[in-house]
C-alpha cells in the first residue's frame, strides 16, 4: 500500500496559500480543558502552523486547467499521491476477465454477497443487483460507468456523474461558463449523455482554486446544502466559499460528495436533505415532509427510503468533530520531508498500514499503531455486532408484513403502520451500513440510532399482531443538534 515515494526534489520560491485561521472557540477549549485535551488540541494547533512545502511554479494554472497532470507539473509529490488512488490499499480488489461491456480488470467485493440481508431490504431497487466496495478515487468515473446501476434499465440521469467526475469542466461547457446553469442543465440529461462530457475523473480543480491553491468549493448541492444546515442553526446567509473557516474547508470538500443525497424534482436536482440538520433523524423528517420515497420494496410494498454514504453527516456527530479533527486530519495525513510537510494526496484508509496510522493517528494521540488499530476493531465490532441484531429484526418485519398481507392477517391500517415502521427502521439501517466508518466516525451515535432501528422494526411486528405501541414517538436524539462540521 502506501509507498508513494515522496520525492525530495522540492525548489523553493513559493510557500502554499495563507492560511485562514482556527476558530476562537478552539482556543477558549483549551483553556479550559484537561491536560490530555490541552496537549491533543496544541498538536493539532501547531500541526497547522508549520510551514508548507515550497516548491516552484512551472506552469501557471487557471480557471480552465482541468487537466491533472498539468497541475501536476507544479505539484509533483501531490500528484503522484493523487494518482495512486488506483491502487488496491484494503484487499479488496477480484480480479476479472474484462469484457467489451465492462473493460475494468478489477472489481471490489460485493457487499450484497457478504450481507445478503441488505440485499433483501434493497429488493426493488438497483442496489439488489450490484453494490460493491468503494475504492481510490482515481476509480470513480470507471466504477459508475461500468456499474450494473447505470445500465440502460435503470434510466438513471447525468445527475449521478456530480460525484463521480472531474466537474468543472463538464459544468462550463454545459453552461457556457456558468457552472450554476451547466450543473442544472447536466442533470437533465440521461447519464450516458452527461457521461461523454466528462474527461476525468475527481481532479485537483474539483478542490482547489487554481489561482491560490486554497480549498475550494465546486459542487451547487453542497454549497445549497450547507447554507440550509446552518440556518437550521440560526446562521443565515451561509456563503461557503466566503465564509468558512480553513479547518472547515478541511471536511467540507469531502462533503461534496461523502454525504446522503436525492434527486429533486423535475430537474433531477442534486440536492442534500439538511433542511433540518445533519443527524440520520432529521433527514428522515425532510423526506417526509416533502414526500420522498426511493422505492417500493418489491415483498412488502412498504414506500421505503435509500440512504448513501453518509460519511460527513456521521463524522458530525462525533468527538473528533466536536475536537475540530477533520476529515483530511485522517484521511491526507500530513507527510514530511525535513522541515517541509505535504497532504497525503492518496486517499485511503488511515488503518491501510502502520506508516499511515503513524502519520494520522499518532500525530494526535500518544499511542502505538497496534493499539490504535486495536482500538479500531473494537468499535467496528461493536457497531457489527449492533447492526447484526438491527439487521435481524429489519428481515423479520419484512418477512411478517409480507405474509400478513398474503395470508390477510393483518388489517389495512395495520398494514400500514406496519410499513411505516419498515420504512424508518431500514432508512437507518441502510444510513448506517452505508456509511463508510463501519462505526468509527461516531461510534455512540452509530451504535444508539442502530437500537432506535432494532425497536421501530419490533414495533412493526408487534402492530401486526395487534399490539398497541406507540407510534411515532421521535427519539430524543432528534433534538440534540450537533454543529455543521464541528469547527
Ligand atoms: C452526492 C455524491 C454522489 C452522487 C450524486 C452519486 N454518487 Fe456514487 N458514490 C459517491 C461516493 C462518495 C462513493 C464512495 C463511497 C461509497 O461507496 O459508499 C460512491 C460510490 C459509488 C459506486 C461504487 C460503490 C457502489 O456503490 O457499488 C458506484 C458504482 C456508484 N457510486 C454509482 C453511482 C450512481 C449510479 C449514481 C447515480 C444514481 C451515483 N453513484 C451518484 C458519491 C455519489
Ligand atoms: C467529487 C466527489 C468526491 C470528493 C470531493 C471526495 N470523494 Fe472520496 N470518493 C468519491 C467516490 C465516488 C469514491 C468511490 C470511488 C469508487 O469506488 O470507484 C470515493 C472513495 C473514497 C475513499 C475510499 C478509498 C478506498 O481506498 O477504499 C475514501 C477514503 C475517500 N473517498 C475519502 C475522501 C476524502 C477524505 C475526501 C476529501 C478530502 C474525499 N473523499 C472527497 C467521491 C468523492
Ligand atoms: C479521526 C479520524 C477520522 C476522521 C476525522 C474521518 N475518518 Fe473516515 N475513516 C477513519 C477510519 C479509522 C476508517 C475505517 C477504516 C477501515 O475500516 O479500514 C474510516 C473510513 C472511511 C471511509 C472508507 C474507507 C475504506 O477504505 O473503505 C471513507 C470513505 C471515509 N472514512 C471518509 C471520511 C470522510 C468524508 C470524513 C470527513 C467527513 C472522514 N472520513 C473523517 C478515520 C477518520
Ligand atoms: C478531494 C479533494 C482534493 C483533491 C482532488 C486534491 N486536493 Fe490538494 N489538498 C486537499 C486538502 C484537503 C489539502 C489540505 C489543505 C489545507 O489544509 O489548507 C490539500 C493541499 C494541497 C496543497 C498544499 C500543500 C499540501 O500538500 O498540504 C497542494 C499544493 C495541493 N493540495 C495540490 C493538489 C494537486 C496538484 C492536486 C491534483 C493532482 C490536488 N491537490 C487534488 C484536497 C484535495
Ligand atoms: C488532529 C488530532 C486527532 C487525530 C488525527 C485523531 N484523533 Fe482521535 N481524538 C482526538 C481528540 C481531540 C479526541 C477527543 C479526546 C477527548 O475528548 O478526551 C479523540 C478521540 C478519539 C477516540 C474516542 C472517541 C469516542 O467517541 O469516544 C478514539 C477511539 C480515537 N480518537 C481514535 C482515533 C484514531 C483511530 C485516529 C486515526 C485514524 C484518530 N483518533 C485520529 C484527536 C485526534
Amino acid at each position: 500500500m502506501s509507498d508513494d515515494n515522496v520525492s525530495a526534489e522540492q525548489p523553493t520560491t513559493w510557500t502554499g496559500p495563507r492560511k485562514k485561521w482556527v476558530p476562537v472557540v478552539v482556543l477558549v477549549a483549551v483553556a479550559v480543558a484537561s491536560v490530555a485535551l490541552t496537549w491533543l488540541l496544541t498538536t493539532i494547533f501547531d500541526h497547522k502552523q508549520e510551514s508548507k512545502a515550497p516548491f516552484t511554479q512551472v506552469t501557471e494554472l487557471n480557471d480552465t486547467t482541468y487537466d491533472p497532470a498539468v497541475w501536476g507539473q507544479n505539484f509533483p509529490i501531490q500528484y503522484e499521491g493523487y494518482k495512486a488512488t488506483i491502487k488496491d490499499t484494503d484487499g479488496d480488489f477480484i480480479k476479472v476477465e474484462p469484457t467489451t461491456e465492462d473493460p475494468r480488470e478489477y472489481h471490489t467485493l460485493s457487499r450484497i454477497d457478504m450481507e445478503t440481508r441488505a440485499q433483501h431490504m434493497w429488493r426493488g431497487y438497483a442496489f439488489a443487483v450490484d453494490y460493491t466496495e468503494p475504492r481510490g478515487h482515481e476509480w470513480a468515473l470507471l466504477d459508475q460507468m461500468y456499474t450494473k446501476r447505470t445500465d440502460e434499465q435503470f434510466k438513471q440521469p447525468g445527475t449521478c456523474l456530480n460525484c463521480h467526475a472531474s466537474m468543472p469542466e463538464v459544468y462550463d461547457k454545459l453552461g457556457n461558463g456558468d457552472r450554476k446553469a451547466g450543473f442544472d442543465a447536466m442533470n437533465k440529461l440521461s447519464y450516458r449523455e452527461a457521461v461523454q462530457h466528462a474527461s476525468s475523473s475527481i481532479a485537483c480543480i474539483d478542490c482547489h482554486d487554481p489561482k491560490t491553491m486554497e480549498l475550494t468549493i465546486t459542487r451547487p448541492a453542497f454549497m445549497e446544502g450547507i447554507k440550509r444546515a446552518k440556518a437550521a442553526e440560526g446562521i443565515q446567509d451561509f456563503d461557503v466559499n466566503r465564509d468558512a473557516t480553513n479547518q472547515e474547508m478541511r471536511s467540507y470538500v469531502c462533503a461534496q460528495c461523502h454525504v446522503e443525497y436525492y434527486f429533486a424534482g423535475e430537474g433531477k436536482t442534486l440536492t442534500f436533505p439538511w433542511k433540518n440538520g445533519l443527524t440520520v433523524y432529521d433527514a428522515m423528517a425532510y423526506y417526509d415532509e416533502v414526500g420522498w420515497t426511493d422505492f417500493e420494496h418489491a415483498e412488502s410494498k412498504a414506500p421505503v427510503l435509500k440512504a448513501q454514504h453518509p460519511d460527513f453527516e456521521t463524522w458530525s456527530q462525533s468527538i473528533h468533530a466536536q475536537n475540530g479533527v477533520t476529515c483530511a486530519d485522517c484521511h491526507m495525513a500530513y507527510n514530511r520531508e525535513g522541515a517541509a510537510k505535504t497532504s497525503n494526496h492518496q486517499i485511503m484508509s488511515p488503518m491501510a498500514s502502520e506508516e499511515a496510522i503513524n502519520s494520522s493517528c499518532l500525530t494526535c494521540h500518544h499511542s502505538t499503531a497496534t493499539e490504535m488499530k486495536e482500538r479500531v476493531a473494537g468499535i467496528q465490532g461493536r457497531w457489527q455486532d449492533t447492526l447484526n441484531v438491527s439487521f435481524t429484526a429489519l428481515d423479520a418485519l419484512i418477512n411478517d408484513i409480507t405474509k400478513a398481507e398474503a395470508d390477510k392477517t393483518a388489517t389495512p391500517e395495520q398494514l400500514t403502520a406496519a410499513r411505516d415502521y419498515q420504512r424508518k427502521a431500514q432508512f437507518v439501517i441502510d444510513y448506517s451500513f452505508s456509511e463508510n466508518g463501519r462505526g468509527f466516525h461516531a461510534p455512540a451515535y452509530s451504535i444508539s440510532i442502530l437500537n432506535q432501528a432494532t425497536d421501530w422494526a419490533r414495533s412493526g411486528q408487534l402492530v401486526l399482531r395487534g399490539v398497541d405501541v406507540q407510534n411515532g414517538v421521535q427519539p430524543a436524539m432528534a433534538e440534540q443538534h450537533m454543529p455543521t462540521g464541528g469547527r
